[in-house]
């Protein structure tokens, strides 16, 4: 004898066809309808919603107890509901169960939110509080749903593809690249930190030293970095590494992998092979290095314009071989004071001396600038820029990389307002794909005065660039790609370096890394290369972000059953907490309470 009473069917099942069955559902009160000769419950559960028809006469006492969302177990008969009754939006629309015994699991307290539309509008702090609550809502489900469907289009494209799926461990060591890691001190060697893995980097590539050839992962990876919309301490890579392959191979194999998730998951076709867009251009143009393509407004280049120029502020910056950036708004000349203030806050933020800008009128240019601009100059501008009635222009005077990532920032804004205005339209069905590639393999980091590595530091140069890395390593171009979706970075790979030596100099020479640091943290590895590495690469993509992509919402918190706040809590169980001084003990561990508070 079982103790439950199985379910014949679950909520979403039941239509005309079952008329006459005798059925047990279990689920949720979704709504309680009293009509007075008859009661209706919506009883709703993962899979849809189904209605039933109970006497007041035989279950009133049970029906006043009875609160939305307590779980309830019903025994009944289908019927045919009459026909004007029936609601065609619903698949269990023509039908209804009238109901014979009723059994109450479970009383619901009354909610701290509804769990209807207006849920959308409660903070979501308290929604994050009840999370359990807020996932039985229907768009939450769905992305539960769809997150789940992904993950299984990934591991069946990826086993098709001869992948093997390999856990590796997440309690790993620190190392010295990379973001801020969690530390994890150990119990059984006092003194010693594990650091929690930010992705499966180098164990990855230990599996292709293993003669794995193709490994992937769903990989739980951390970062204790500040967080954003888009940025969680622990999310999720569809982290991947192969052997015996290049760039190609890479771009091909997620490509198809792409297509086919957007294909099964939401019927979309996907064209590919997706365009490929150098990193330079993409800064030159969209003041980024992962470019929101569903929408123009692009960046030029004026600096020979302000050669020799009045304007000292830009005639300097000439000089200096910086170079002059503008972006040109069309019908903007109408901004207003506000929009101006703000953008200007944006660009001063990111370390601007100022935002000049051009209001471009039929009779006269309204601008800061007017005074030092030459006729020469307003010609120059005009013809370069075609310029029209009512354009506007903001300009930004700094080193390349600076200019551009500034304008790229005031680009978006300026999206954002004409998007508010309804000038502008930009879906979230619009899906941009592409390419970020020929990447610098190194970046010159003002503040450490040195170089570091543009994606990470196993980051196979370009072959034919190679000897450059002793003559002119500014210009050494990394195996480094971008995968970018409207706007966001999607994922990021490389071919590897399997050459000890050349992984060495990269570590010791170009990234200036002390020896003795080298051996400590990536002695191991150095020594693998020797043992027979063959050359391989790989890419890991935000799942996360993908998921949360594809469900057109714009924070991975929506994506992830249970998502930490800006401030790294879960408030649901309260994480983090403070521990028990034993439990400090043990570790060798003691806080120092002035610096705590
Ligand atoms: P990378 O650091 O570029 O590469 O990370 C790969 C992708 O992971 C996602 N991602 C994040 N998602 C949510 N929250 C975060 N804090 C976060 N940080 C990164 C992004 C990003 O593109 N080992 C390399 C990959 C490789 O070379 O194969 C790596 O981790 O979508
Ligand atoms: P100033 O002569 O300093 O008052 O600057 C005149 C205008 O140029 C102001 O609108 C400043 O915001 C702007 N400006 C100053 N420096 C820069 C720069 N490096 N790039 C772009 N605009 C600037």
């Amino acid at each position: 004898m079982r103790e439950f009473c199985k379910r014949t069917h679950n909520c979403g099942a039941l239509n005309k066809s079952h008329e006459a069955q005798e059925v047990v559902l279990m689920g949720w009160v979704q709504s309680l309808r009293d009509h007075g000769g008859l009661c209706f419950i919506d009883l709703r559960d993962r899979e849809g919603i189904t209605q039933l028809v109970l006497d007041p006469q035989r279950f009133g006492n049970q029906i006043a107890e009875l609160k939305p969302e307590s779980v309830i177990e019903i025994h009944g008969t289908v019927t045919l509901r009459p026909a004007e009754t029936i609601n065609s939006n619903l698949p269990t629309g023509e039908i209804e169960v009238q109901v014979k015994d009723l059994i109450i699991h479970n009383i619901c307290q009354t909610l701290p939110f509804p769990l209807d539309e207006k849920a959308e509008k409660v903070s979501e702090d308290l929604r994050l509080t009840y999370r359990y609550l807020d996932l039985r809502r229907k768009p939450n489900q769905e992305r539960l749903r769809l997150r789940h469907r992904a993950a299984n289009v990934i591991r069946n494209y990826l086993d098709e593809h001869g992948f093997f799926e390999i856990e590796t461990p997440s309690l790993f060591k620190s190392t010295p690249e990379g973001a801020r890691e969690f530390l994890v001190p150990s119990r059984l060697n006092p003194g010693q930190c594990y650091a929690l893995t930010q992705s499966p980097q180098q164990y990855k590539q230990m599996l292709m030293v293993a003669g794995v050839e193709r490994y992937f992962s769903l990989a739980k990876c951390f970062r204790d970095e500040d967080l954003r919309a888009d940025r969680q301490p622990e999310f999720t890579q569809i982290d991947m590494e192969l052997s015996f392959i290049d760039r190609e191979d890479i771009y091909e194999l997620i490509e198809g992998l792409i297509a086919k998730l957007w294909k099964t998951c939401l019927g979309i076709e996907i064209k590919t092979p997706l365009l490929r867009m150098p990193f330079v251009e993409a800064m030159n143009r969209f003041g980024s290095d992962k470019p929101d393509m569903r929408f123009g407004i692009e960046i030029q280049d004026v600096t020979q314009i302000f050669k020799g120029s009045q304007f000292k502020v830009f005639a300097s910056v000439v000089e200096k071989g910086d170079v002059i950036k503008v972006l040109k708004v069309e019908n903007f000349a109408d901004m207003t004071a506000g929009e101006l203030a703000s953008l200007e806050q944006t660009a001063k933020h990111m370390g601007a001396k100022g935002l000049a800008f051009i209001k471009v009128k039929a009779d006269e240019w309204k601008s800061p600038l007017t005074k030092f601009l030459s006729e020469n100059e307003k010609q120059a501008l005009t013809q370069q820029l075609q310029l029209k009635e009512n354009d506007c222009l903001f300009f930004m005077a700094d080193r390349w990389e600076k200019a551009c990532n500034i304008l790229g920032k005031v680009r978006l804004e300026v999206a954002e307002i004409l998007k508010k205005r309804g000038v502008l339209t930009v879906s979230d069905q619009d899906y941009k794909f592409l390419w970020v590639v020929d990447f610098p393999l190194l970046t010159y980091d003002e503040e450490q005065k040195k170089f570091v590595a543009t994606h990470h530091p196993f980051t196979s140069p370009v072959r034919e660039d190679i000897p450059l890395l002793k003559t002119d390593p500014h210009h050494v171009r990394g195996q480094h790609y971008d995968l970018v979706l409207n706007g966001i970075e999607l994922g990021g790979g490389s071919i590897r370096i399997h050459s000890t030596e050349l992984q060495r100099f990269i570590f010791e020479k170009i990234l200036n890394i002390p020896q003795n640091i080298v051996e400590d943290r990536f002695g191991y590895m150095l020594k693998a290369f020797s043992f027979g590495a063959p050359p391989h690469g790989g890419i890991a993509l935000g799942f996360d972000r993908l998921v949360a992509l594809m469900a057109g919402t714009h924070s991975i918190r929506d994506v992830i059953a249970f998502p930490k706040t800006q401030k790294g809590q879960d408030l649901m169980s309260m994480s983090p907490g403070c521990v028990e001084p034993k439990q400090l003990r043990d570790l060798g561990l003691q806080y120092i309470s002035e610096l705590i508070r």
